[in-house]
């Protein structure tokens, strides 16, 4: 009998290693011959660990499981699907799986992350061959007409920032995965790195191919090392195949790649610091221009590219661009696997088309606050997301639609927070974090947080709030337009969200008027 036991981060934390050792030992004690599989996680976090038997009627699940539950489960003939309080059936028939559009996340959870044969079951590779029977331009040109824009959070459209790799001269070009996850709230980056590893190296060969770079690294944090742990034995194994190396699937092309850990600074994530980061110096942003794609790495053409930009493309090379794009609003097309966190009663990885509303991902999929209070505000994006009230919660998922309420969508990071949620000192967090994260460079950012946290401080202590507020609303001003990268330039979001929004909460007159829009 096989049983899937998840070994994901999120699962560990949970007890999934104790659950496997209990499963394992309750079967020797009974003789009874199991196999299991530690897979990757489906992305319905409260059921974690969330366990799966192989029966003949499909896979069944069970969670969340305990160390303690697995003598039960043996009792109730969990291993031919027995019934059990913490039996949830066919996983892919739960309403939270059900409703999703997965494409990035197609396989996350159901493979051994470890298993070539299995990625190869399940149709991986399929992109990567059609990519080789293409060629550059035509891959280009293929995720052009897929609509692809940058998944970190910037959205802009990846075929351009290919083009512009491929048509730059050079003696070395270089693909880097931008896996530094470090939003809050945040966690699709390291699920597929630990569900679905192969899928990255795909989509990073895949882009090799299309601007002629030979060499790839993942840029991943301390903080993931499970992840690390999946993508360095995924690598080793798709080199033992002969997808990476010279002459990858005996053709033309030649393509490596490595997995680099950097110690987790959040200014790492933002991609000129992750270069200096990446050369071994301190991550320090760099002015642009230069843009990585003209003086990346080593001050060589690079495309630098989220994992879920480049997990993505697998699936527009494998199914066509035309595919891709089908699904969507606006510009905004394809799919977004969205992270719904906080104080939520359903929390996880929910993939699906651009164009669902907030509403519907807060209340419908994850059913509201886990205290059973009313929900407040949502942050989105991020600690420089904006705040989102209630009252704009039919904001559909879309990059421009945000982007029209000075709000963003980022890296898909949703988290909820419930009435008892004191705004003003969310704000004063945003203005504290950007102090401690800045880099340094700038003098908006790095004098302006400071001053910011300090007139934060005075205005929730009750001194001169109105001329406090106003200068506060003026320096937020300052950083979004002076500072030179997206930590100073968008930590105004997140506090002038919650000042306009929730001005009550600052002690000022509350906005009724736009409260009843
Ligand atoms: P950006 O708008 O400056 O650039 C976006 C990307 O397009 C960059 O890779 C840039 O090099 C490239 N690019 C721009 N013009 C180009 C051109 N003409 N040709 C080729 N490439 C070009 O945005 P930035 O500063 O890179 O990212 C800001 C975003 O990062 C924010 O929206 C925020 O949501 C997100 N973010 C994400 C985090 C995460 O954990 N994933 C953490 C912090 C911020
Ligand atoms: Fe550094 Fe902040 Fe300026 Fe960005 S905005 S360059 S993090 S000081």
């Amino acid at each position: 009998v096989r049983i899937y036991v998840p070994k994901d981060a999120c699962s560990i934390a949970c007890g999934a290693d104790e659950v496997a050792a209990a499963i394992e030992a309750a079967a020797l004690s009974r003789r009874q011959p199991i196999e299991i599989v530690r897979n990757g996680s489906r992305g319905m976090l409260w059921l974690e660990p969330m366990i799966e038997v192989v029966t003949p009627e499909g896979r069944i699940a069970y969670g969340p499981v305990a160390e303690e539950d697995v003598e039960g489960l043996f009792a109730a003939g969990f291993l031919t699907g027995g019934d059990h309080a913490l039996r949830i059936g066919k996983p892919e028939e739960h309403p939270f799986l059900a409703k999703q559009t997965r494409l990035t996340f197609a396989r996350c959870g159901i493979i051994d992350p470890a298993s070539y044969a299995d990625y190869r079951a399940h149709g991986g590779y399929k992109g990567l061959e059609r990519a080789l029977a293409l060629g550059p331009a035509e891959i280009i040109e293929e995720v052009k007409k897929s609509g692809l824009r940058g998944r970190g959070g910037a959205g802009f459209p990846t075929a351009i920032k290919w083009k512009t790799v491929a048509d730059a001269k050079a003696d070395r070009k270089y693909i880097v995965c931008n896996a530094d996850e470090g939003d809050s709230g945040t966690f699709a980056d390291r699920m597929i790195m630990e569900g679905d590893p192969f899928e990255l190296i795909e989509g990073m060969t895949i882009a090799g191919i299309a601007v002629g770079a030979t060499k790839g690294f993942v840029y991943t944090r301390s903080e993931y090392p499970h992840a690390i742990w999946a993508m360095e034995k995924a690598i080793e194994v798709a080199r033992a195949h002969g997808m990476l190396g010279v002459n990858i699937a005996g053709s033309q092309y030649s393509f490596d790649m490595e997995v680099r850990m950097g110690a987790g600074a959040y200014v790492c994530g933002e991609e000129t610091a992750l270069l200096d980061s990446l050369e071994g110096k301190r991550g320090v942003v760099r002015a642009k221009p230069p843009l990585p794609a003209h003086k990346g790495l080593f001050q060589k053409p690079t495309v630098i590219n989220n994992v879920l930009s480049l997990t993505a493309v697998p699936h527009i090379l494998a199914d066509g661009g035309e595919f891709y794009a089908n699904f969507g609003m606006g510009r905004s097309r394809g799919t977004m696997p969205i992270q719904i966190a906080g104080n939520v009663k359903f929390g996880g990885l929910f993939e699906t088309a651009f164009g669902i509303t907030l509403g519907e991902l807060i209340n419908d999929i994850g059913g509201g606050t886990a205290s059973g209070r009313p929900v407040k505000a949502a942050q989105v994006g991020g600690p420089l997301g904006a705040y989102v009230p209630t009252w704009q919660f039919d904001l559909p998922f879309d990059y421009e639609a945000f982007a029209a309420k000075d709000a963003l969508i980022g890296h898909g990071g949703i988290v909820v927070f419930d009435e008892t949620t004191d705004l003003a000192k969310m704000a004063r967090f945003a203005m504290e974090f950007c102090s401690v994260e800045s880099c340094g460079k700038c003098t908006p950012c790095r004098i302006g947080s400071t001053r910011g946290v300090e007139l934060m401080d005075r205005i929730m202590a009750g001194q001169r709030v109105e001329a406090n507020l106003a200068t506060l609303t003026d320096l937020c001003q300052t950083m979004k337009l002076g500072s030179l990268c997206a930590l100073g330039g968008f930590t105004p979001y997140p506090v002038l969200s919650a000042l306009n929004h929730f001005p009550e909460d600052f002690g000022a007159p509350p906005r009724h008027l736009e409260a009843a829009e």
